[in-house]
């Protein structure tokens, strides 16, 4: 008993409707406005950062497969999600599906492995935001920041050993990350039509990208399709599909950031499966073509840059010299409005889990002016800031992409287990095809994980080895669910 304790979807039905004695948020989005959201969360540093690393040490330009290998994983663990969140349509995303249908202890596994979903994930996106950045001044304003401080200070070599890169830190990542903390401490409201409106430039550059890059395509950088394996796992050939497709998962990230708006949406039962499938759909047609450009104007051996499609338009030559500066522009707009709902929908998981006793309470103090999770935002972002300036790319994209799987893994399994275990629930959106789609989710998302390399498994196993330790010290001694429980009354 205990650890499989559960928070009844009567209660999570009744704080989401405020008669909890909650305040609720206010509904405003539609089934367009969270569509897009999803789109705003989704394009950054996947496509225009990880891409050409993918591209360039596993995949060559079948990197394209891996866009549909991860595409359909994505595709079948999103109508996991969108079961979910029609049945439960309540801030706090998979964490709190967890807590309702498979119990406390999976319900904080999943929690603390989503903290490698956000909190990672806006360090890496603004990693790679650093490098657009620093390109987009040395190349506009002459500009010339110094590598030591643009750079993190540990590298990956070979078997994913860290090594002193001599750099001394990432200081534009960690001052991106400061800036958006800041904002958020004082409550900016990540409007709906700031968020529109950068989605919207955004998904303009990448058009542009896919129909003039289409124009300089250069047929023979595209053989060989599959570059023969190199005789290492990982490097080229199938296996080098399946380890890119691990890499480039991260690019599809953030549909899932969709149901964390829960309580704003109008509709959400009917609304919330149209903007995680929706959304999702869209990125995955977008980014098949843009992967198929980009090795098609460059060769794949040339993107391993952390700009890789700035590198792949010059490759094309004076006649798209225009279209560069865009692409800095883009990416610099549009990698920050991803490290911005990273860093907001952190500080809302932490609250819920404080809310539910499972971290201590400080998580979710509110800012009594500025009516915010202050205390937590400002733990994220410290967080988020010292990881963004020490650590690459690579490293970072692959542990939050080993996180995100694991929770994709855990969400379908839930489906599947609920599906079995209360049948009859009210499901406004159900699954297809039960138990053949989150089976298939959980076997794509399962092979996606076993082509990540063998220390960014050893990294998670850490991580959840201490997240469990302080599940037991903490969470579990806390759990307000549990002391209810044991007192019989209904938390
Ligand atoms: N999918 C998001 C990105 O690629 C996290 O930046």
């Amino acid at each position: 008993m205990g650890l499989l304790s559960k928070k009844s979807l009567e209660l999570l039905m009744r704080e989401a409707d405020g008669t909890g004695g909650e305040p609720t948020l206010k509904r405003t989005l539609g089934a367009v406005n969270l569509t897009l959201l999803g789109i705003g969360a989704i394009i950054g540093a996947g496509i225009f950062v990880l891409t050409g690393t993918a591209a360039a040490q596993y995949a060559g330009p079948a990197i394209v497969l891996s866009f549909v290998l991860a595409g359909a994983g994505c595709l079948f663990a999103g109508l996991c999600y969108a079961e979910f969140a029609s049945m439960i349509p309540i801030a706090g995303s998979a964490y709190t599906y967890g807590y309702a249908t498979l119990g406390e202890l999976v319900a904080w596994i999943i929690g603390w492995d989503l903290i490698l979903e956000y909190l990672f994930a806006a360090s890496t996106v603004a990693v790679g935001w650093s490098g657009y950045f620093t390109s987009f001044l040395r190349d506009y304003t002459g500009i010339n920041l110094p590598a030591a401080l643009t750079n993190a200070p540990f590298n990956v070599e070979g078997t994913h050993t860290l090594v002193r890169s001599g750099a001394i830190l990432n200081l534009p990542a960690m001052f991106l990350v400061a800036i958006l903390t800041t904002l958020l401490v004082v409550g900016i409201q990540e409007s709906a039509r700031l968020n529109n409106i950068i989605v919207f430039v955004k998904v303009t550059i990448v058009f542009l990208v896919i129909g003039f890059g289409f124009m300089y395509v250069t047929p023979s950088n595209w053989e060989p399709f599959i570059p023969p394996n190199d005789g290492t796992f990982g490097h080229y050939g199938w296996s080098g599909i399946v380890r890119a497709a691990g890499v480039i998962f991260f690019a599809y990230i953030g549909f899932d950031a969709v149901s964390t708006a829960a309580q704003e949406a109008k509709n959400p039962q009917r609304d919330l499966p149209i903007g995680i499938l929706g959304s999702l759909t869209i990125c995955t047609v977008l980014y098949i073509l843009m992967a198929r450009v980009m090795t098609g104007v460059a060769h794949y051996s040339e993107l391993n840059v952390p700009d890789p499609v700035y590198v792949a338009i010059a490759k094309a030559g004076p006649g798209l010299e225009w279209l560069k500066p865009l692409i800095g522009l883009g990416a610099i707009a549009g990698l920050a409005s991803v490290v911005l709902v990273m860093l907001l929908g952190q500080p809302r998981i932490f609250y819920a889990m404080s809310r539910d006793g499972l971290l201590p309470p400080v998580f979710g103090k509110v800012h009594p002016k500025f009516q915010t999770p202050y205390v937590s935002t400002i733990i994220t972002g410290a967080v988020a800031m010292v990881v963004a300036g020490l650590f690459p790319i690579g490293l970072l994209g692959e542990l939050v992409s080993i996180g995100t799987l694991l929770a994709f893994v855990i969400v379908s399994a839930g489906v599947l287990v609920l599906r079995y275990r209360s049948p009859n629930l009210h499901r406004p959106f159900r699954t297809p095809l039960v138990p053949l789609v989150p089976i298939l989710s959980i076997l794509i998302c399962g092979y996606m994980m076993s082509g990540l390399p063998g220390d960014t498994w050893l990294r998670l196993l850490i991580w959840l080895a201490l997240g469990l330790a302080i599940y037991f010290l903490y969470g579990r001694r806390h759990s307000r669910v549990q002391a209810a429980e044991r007192a019989g009354t209904q938390y």
